[in-house]
């Protein structure tokens, strides 16, 4: 969601805002805007559609010396898509930026009508910039401070002060802000997609502390006046890995990505051939002390989430349950200090699944968060962390950021087994060689790229499909369903492949395709049932399958997509790779803008 920028140094401020915007726009928006000082004066250029349009207007304005500016990609919440509710807004002697909701903005509002001030736009931000223009007595830290305690919700600020040239301050509650100085000057940005240019050492702003940066340094004062210190973090990935290195889209390079991905997350984990949480400060109480499970995540995270419940269940045979975490917090859930509360995320921001751990915290469960971004919110917030190490995922739609996760479900079943005892050291190590071999079969699938692309050219006018699988196969129907769904825009339905006759079944027709996955041996013979049940009503049939059942003919599909023979509690990371495949091409043979499918964002920062 909403992307930040924010510079001040030596540098051309248009170039390295608009630079950054672009950098971000992979996170979802709708409009674009900057804000810069020129002369001394603020100046705000903003305009709704994309980067692209903004940088055409600043390019055609004559612009003197810019070398401090925010910039801002919006995606609408309150208020729709329009040039007055883009972001810089400014009101009195503040202009600023704005990641999150203002919850009590319409108490704000009326506190303000009350003195006569109205604003122009319908957004919660501009409410924000009144308020602190309100508390501003010509201290910007003072203002802050005193507009912190006003404002109810989510936010991450980046503001300009009238008069105050060269500085951004900044604060954030809940929505992400990561910064770093080097000798071209001060940076702060959403995430670090838009600071590796500048440098790979860089800190989160902790919450309600106050930045401000200038050309010299990057100073921070807690709401009491304090000095704190940033806590500098390294990333480990470069510059390359958030570029496209060739491929036609970010999504197909992730999709590549994965063998690499997968091995760097699973290797630093595997001791003498056995799954070890050692370095990552896992302790094995977690899993002794624990009776219960509850994994809760968004969107293709929590679809990784089923296949972990699968795995622990299957052989730690601990109880697990998943649910979406804009649910699970709402469902009452009951835990106690016995609970293990797993979350997953990508981005470690969003909202829905920080507001579960803390929930989980307050009922002295423990938690454990596999996440992708180091000192996220989320991985800082849990008790354990488990990160994965995909690098930057920048398409929407996750690819490699869910097979890692998954890599780490494998880890974490296979653990909890062992230090349960369900699970001998020898068992320990023939799964832990069963998956390696898994990973090192993903490349077998990269390898037949071009036969994906065939098989989608058959779904050119399909406009709804079903994807069916039974046991594992079901949580990647899921997560095929939601991948077409995002970027290809075909409606599509995953169903248990053996509930179909309980009513869904009526939906079949010969305009009906059906994509069904077959690659669990013990539900194989039933599974091929159920698609003799759709083929018989006329349906088109992608069968994926690992088998090589010489009954599996054109009589039942019309397609038979082929992944690697392999132990098929391990099936799930190749036939990933071809589910995103398949959406990939469905999307690209539509001329759709694969990496930034519409209304969609990539980290859900708003409940
Ligand atoms: C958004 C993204 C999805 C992602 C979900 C959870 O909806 O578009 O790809 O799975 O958020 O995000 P997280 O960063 O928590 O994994």
């Amino acid at each position: 969601m909403c992307g930040i920028i924010g510079f001040t140094g030596h540098l051309d401020a248009t170039k390295v805002l608009t630079k950054g915007l672009a950098e971000l726009e992979y996170r979802g928006y709708d409009s674009a805007g900057i804000a810069f000082f020129e002369n001394e004066e603020i100046r705000t250029i903003k305009t709704a559609g994309k980067v692209a349009c903004l940088k055409e207007k600043v390019e055609a304005s004559t612009i003197n010396d810019a070398t401090c500016g925010i910039g801002h990609t919006r995606w609408a919440t309150h208020g729709g898509v329009s040039d007055t509710n883009s972001h810089p807004h400014t009101f009195g002697n503040v202009t600023l930026i704005h990641n999150g909701i203002i919850e009590n903005y319409k108490e704000l509002q009326a506190e303000l009508a009350l003195q006569g001030k109205t604003p122009i736009s319908q957004t919660d931000t501009e409410i924000a910039a009144m308020i602190i223009d309100d508390c501003f007595d010509g201290d910007p830290i003072e203002a802050i401070k005193k507009a912190d305690a006003r404002l109810d919700g989510q936010y991450g600020f980046c503001i300009m002060f009238k008069g105050i040239p060269g500085k951004i301050f900044c604060i954030r509650n809940g929505s992400p802000l990561v910064a770093t100085h080097t000798e071209k000057g001060s940076v702060i940005a959403s995430d670090m997609v838009a600071l590796i240019d500048y440098s790979k050492d860089y800190f989160v702003l902790p919450e309600h502390v106050i930045a401000t940066l200038t050309a010299e340094d990057i100073t921070l004062v807690d709401l009491e006046g304090n000095n704190v210190e940033p806590e500098m973090l390294h990333v480990d990935w470069d510059i390359e890995a958030a570029m496209k290195g060739g491929y036609d889209y970010f999504m197909l390079k992730e999709i590549h990505d994965q063998p690499a991905a997968l091995m760097n997350t699973i290797t630093p984990r595997i001791k003498d051939g056995l799954p070890t949480f050692e370095a990552d400060n896992v302790p094995d109480e977690v899993f002794t002390n624990c009776n219960r499970i509850l994994i809760t995540a968004c969107g293709t995270a929590m679809h990784a989430g089923l296949v972990g419940k699968n795995l622990i269940e299957r052989i730690a045979r601990v109880p697990v349950t998943v649910d979406v975490a804009s649910e699970f917090r709402y469902n009452d859930p009951i835990m106690d200090e016995h609970t293990l509360v797993i979350t997953i995320s990508q981005s470690g921001e969003t909202a829905d699944t920080l507001a579960a751990i803390r929930l989980a915290k307050e009922h002295g469960a423990k938690t454990l968060s596999i996440v992708n971004v180091k000192g996220s919110t989320i991985a800082r917030e849990s008790d354990y962390v488990l990160y994965t190490h995909a690098g930057p995922e920048i398409a929407v739609a996750s690819t490699k950021a869910y097979t890692v996760q998954l890599s780490v479900f494998y880890l974490i079943a296979a653990r909890f087994a062992l230090v349960t005892n369900k699970f001998t050291e020898d068992d320990a190590r023939d799964y832990i060689t069963k998956l390696q071999q898994a990973i090192e079969s993903v490349n077998e699938v990269l390898a037949n790229e071009k036969d994906f692309e065939d098989v989608s050219a058959s779904l050119d006018t399909a406009e709804n499909l079903f994807y069916i699988g039974r046991g594992l196969d079901y949580c990647l129907a899921m997560e095929g369903s939601l991948k077409l769904k995002e970027i290809s825009y075909i409606h599509s339905e995953a169903y248990a492949a053996g509930e179909l006759k309980h009513g869904t079944i009526s939906l079949i027709t010969e305009d009906m395709p059906v994509i069904a996955i077959a690659t669990q041996n013990g539900v194989y013979s039933k599974m091929i049932s159920n698609i003799r049940e759709v083929k018989a009503r006329g349906a088109k049939v992608i069968l994926i399958t690992n088998g090589d059942d010489q009954n599996v003919d054109e009589s039942i599909c019309s397609f038979q997509v082929s992944i690697p023979k392999i132990d098929d509690m391990f099936a799930p990371f190749t036939t990933s790779v071809v589910i995103q495949y398949l959406a990939y091409f469905c999307a690209v043979r539509r001329a759709l803008n694969v990496d930034q499918p519409r209304n969609l964002a990539k980290s859900v920062t708003v409940e």
